[in-house]
């Protein structure tokens, strides 16, 4: 039996392992939550997920699904107001005409909530916060003033005096021959992998959530790593370890003062919503040519932890992506975590992401660099690009250029005439572009950090 909260009010019950929240909600007459796109961009359908200890995170309910709230507490633009009245969230939308035909509404006072209950937000943060909701007839000034008004105002709300559910979060749940797994241990995952051969791994589901919502798909068992020990970031003297789990709003928190030019990368990575549901290991698994965190990684050297009920392998990220969507992975393992050695004192690093908008927008080409500079001379390069070949890669000939000369832009320059890759040409941008691109980032880099 799946349990959670919503609004406060306990719910029990069963539905299919692909039932996502949206599409539940408007079934049990909540019709206030709403649909445009059903993909992750235009935040109608926010709603805030309250998670045991009382982390709040504004996410889509189109792309979450119910088993996977189990254990957790669920806010939805119904529930916000108390007997005194609207919640302030909802109160400076009135006061401040941030509303015409309505239909976004709810999302944008969603978002608005979560806000007034983060602390000490900066006008990137402003932005962040509100980037995954899209209005159509208000303009967006009303809807900042808003959120000008209720940041980090912390009011005494239902967010606030809520309990943790107390519900143990592993569960399974099968409904017409198809089960939803969700492991808090990993010997519960490596018991449900070999109880369920046929399945479908999901962390944050905001990649595998499109599958669903726009392919209709499904799949006998789905079995959920969220719930593992798989989460967290920590430092040491030697380098980083990232938990395959980690939630990419709690990375780029940890990132900003540990590893900035993970951050970098971060700020310009989906919505806030997205990115409070998206884990680091679903972005690497998923193996997408334009997924925007293998180049930083792959600058980074990273190395990743791929575990299995029998063994536990470190494989080098250059080794990580096999072809389009293909991964070293093999059956039975997941990934566990990553682990990022410290930079040298001479390493320059550096994230770009270019796209056709600056927020919530795929890449036509991103980029990690990375180089070492000795004595004014360069000792190492890994230069990683996304959106130019089929998976990640790294211009291996302009780092064999490179190493060995004086850091200039007359040395970039000389090594560009090296790049060699072939990429395609489609609606984000023609071969020409990607490849005028890619050269142009080199040429940051070395303007940037000489
Ligand atoms: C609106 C929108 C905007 C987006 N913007 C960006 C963007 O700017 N940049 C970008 O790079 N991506 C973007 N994405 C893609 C996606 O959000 C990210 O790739 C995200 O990090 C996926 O993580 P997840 O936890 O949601 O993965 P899921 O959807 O749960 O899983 C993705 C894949 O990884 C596998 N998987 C997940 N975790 C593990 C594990 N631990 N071990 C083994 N396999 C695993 C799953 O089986 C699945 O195949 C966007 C998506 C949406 C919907
Ligand atoms: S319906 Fe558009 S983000 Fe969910
Ligand atoms: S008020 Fe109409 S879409 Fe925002």
């Amino acid at each position: 039996m799946i349990r959670f909260e919503l609004n406060g009010r306990l719910v029990e019950t069963e539905v299919a392992p692909t039932t996502t929240l949206l599409w539940w909600l408007r079934g049990q007459g909540l019709s206030g939550t709403k649909e445009g796109c059903a993909e992750g961009d235009c935040g109608a359908c926010t709603v805030v997920v309250r998670e045991p200890g009382g982390t709040l995170r504004a996410v889509n309910s189109c792309l979450q699904l119910v088993p996977a709230l189990h254990g957790l507490q669920v806010w939805t633009v119904e529930g916000l107001q108390d007997a005194e009245g609207l919640h302030p969230a909802q109160d400076a939308m009135v006061d401040r005409l941030g509303s015409q035909c309505g239909y976004c509404t709810p999302g944008f006072v969603m978002s608005l909530a979560e806000a007034c209950h983060r602390p000490e937000m900066s006008p990137a943060d402003k932005d962040d916060q509100i980037c995954g909701n899209l209005c159509r007839c208000t303009g967006y000034r009303p809807i900042r003033d808003a959120l000008d008004e209720v940041a980090g105002t912390v009011p005494t709300d239902a967010l606030t005096e809520a309990e943790d559910t107390g519900i143990a979060r592993d569960l399974v749940c099968e409904v017409d021959g198809r089960v939803f797994v969700q492991p808090t241990t990993m010997g519960g995952l490596w018991d449900a992998l070999d109880a369920h051969p046929e399945h479908r791994i999901v962390a944050g589901t905001t990649d595998v959530g499109l599958e669903i919502t726009k392919r209709r798909s499904s799949w006998p068992a789905v079995i959920s790593v969220e719930a593992l020990p798989l989460s967290g970031c920590a430092a040491s003297d030697d380098g980083f370890a990232i938990g395959a789990t980690t939630r990419l709003t709690d990375l780029e928190a940890w990132a900003r003062a540990e590893l900035p030019v993970l951050a970098q990368m971060l700020r310009y990575f989906a919505s806030r919503q997205i990115k409070h549901r998206a884990t680091i290991g679903g972005n690497l698994c998923n193996a997408s040519p334009i997924g925007d965190l293998a180049p930083v990684l792959m600058a980074l050297d990273a190395s990743l932890v791929l575990a299995s009920r029998t063994e536990e392998r470190l494989v080098g990220i250059d080794d990580f992506f096999l072809a389009y969507r293909k991964t070293a992975l093999r059956p039975g393992e997941v990934l566990a975590g990553v682990r990022i050695p410290r930079p040298g004192p001479g390493t320059r690093l550096a994230a770009y992401k270019v796209s056709k908008r600056r927020e919530l927008d795929i890449s036509a080409v991103c980029a990690g660099l990375s180089v070492t500079v000795e004595g004014g001379v360069v000792t190492a390069a890994r230069l990683a690009y996304g959106g130019m070949a089929a998976t990640t890669q790294r211009a291996q000939p302009v780092e064999d250029e490179l190493v060995g000369q004086t850091w200039d832009e007359g040395a970039v320059e000389a090594a560009l005439a090296k790049m060699a890759f072939t990429p395609l040409s489609d609606h984000r941008g023609t071969a020409w572009y990607r490849d005028t691109v890619a050269k142009n980032l080199l040429r940051k880099f070395v303007a940037e950090h000489p």
